[in-house]
């Protein structure tokens, strides 16, 4: 696991932005696993800055997103399907045929579980996954509690989860209850995880993840266990880390060769 700590919340999107840009350029036809929330917004704002003034392509990539809400159509502005058109895929020059999101109107969610799977290897496997953190310590909408092998499947969301997004929905009640979700296993067998978190609400969660033990209470704890995991954070959400850890890739790259 491989910890940068940047100033705020622009450093650190555009630090991440520079790893993604990295592996599309060095694999065009990546597979790119992707998240919503928050704090990817300024990393997607930042690659939909290259693609228009850079000639970053997006055209032989394909996606994954994590998550879905289980019942909303993907026309639905709270869809996570409308969320990622509204934040990239409407703007860079992806094959929509070559974006995945879970289906949330699935009448069989199981078959869609497993079908959402093949998928992803069919496609080679997720290269690159972004990941956010929840402030429980979720990944994806793994909730703490979520088994580290689990696979695609449905989860309810907890109380803390739908209060947090709640901001989203224009009601408490109207935000779902249940989510589709890769599983903790699925998003391990990514080649490489690139987790971003900003801000003080996440410092808990971050020191537990990082230096904390790992257990399913901190789905994000797992991620110790992972080859090739880069996690780009902001001083307040590092606040609760006691280590010393690097500043950007490079200084990481070069604090190992030392190793
Ligand atoms: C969304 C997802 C969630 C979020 C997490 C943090 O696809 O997988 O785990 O990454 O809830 O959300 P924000 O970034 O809004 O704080």
């Amino acid at each position: 696991m491989l910890v940068i700590i940047k100033d705020d919340y622009q450093a650190i999107s555009l630090e991440a932005a520079r790893l993604v840009a990295n592996r599309m350029h060095k694999k065009p036809n990546l597979v790119l696993g992707l998240a919503t929330g928050s704090t990817p917004l300024g990393l997607y704002g930042e690659l939909i800055r290259m693609h228009r003034s850079e000639g970053l392509d997006f055209s032989k990539l394909t996606t994954f997103n994590l998550d879905e809400y289980v019942g909303l159509r993907p026309e639905h502005p709270q869809s996570y399907r409308h969320f990622m058109r509204q934040n990239l895929f409407d703007h860079v020059n992806l094959d929509p045929r070559f974006t995945h999101v879970p289906d949330g109107m699935a009448t069989d969610i199981e078959d869609h579980c497993l079908w959402y799977e093949q998928r992803i290897l069919a496609a080679g496997g997720l290269d690159l996954q972004i990941l956010g953190i929840g402030a429980n310590g979720h990944i994806a909408f793994n909730e703490p509690g979520s088994s580290l092998g689990s696979r695609t499947r449905v989860k309810t969301l907890t109380g803390t989860t739908r209060e947090a997004n709640a901001r989203f929905f224009g009601a408490d009640e109207d935000v779902p209850r249940y989510a589709l979700t890769m599983g903790v296993g699925t998003i391990m067998e990514a080649r490489e995880l690139l987790l971003v978190a900003s801000g003080e609400g996440k410092a808990h969660a971050i020191a537990a993840s990082v230096e904390g033990p790992i257990t399913a209470m901190v789905p994000a704890s797992i991620v110790q266990m992972h080859a090739r995991a880069f996690l780009v954070i902001d001083r307040a959400a590092a606040a609760g880390l006691k280590g010393a850890y690097a500043s950007s890739f490079e200084e990481a790259v070069i604090t190992r060769r030392k190793l």
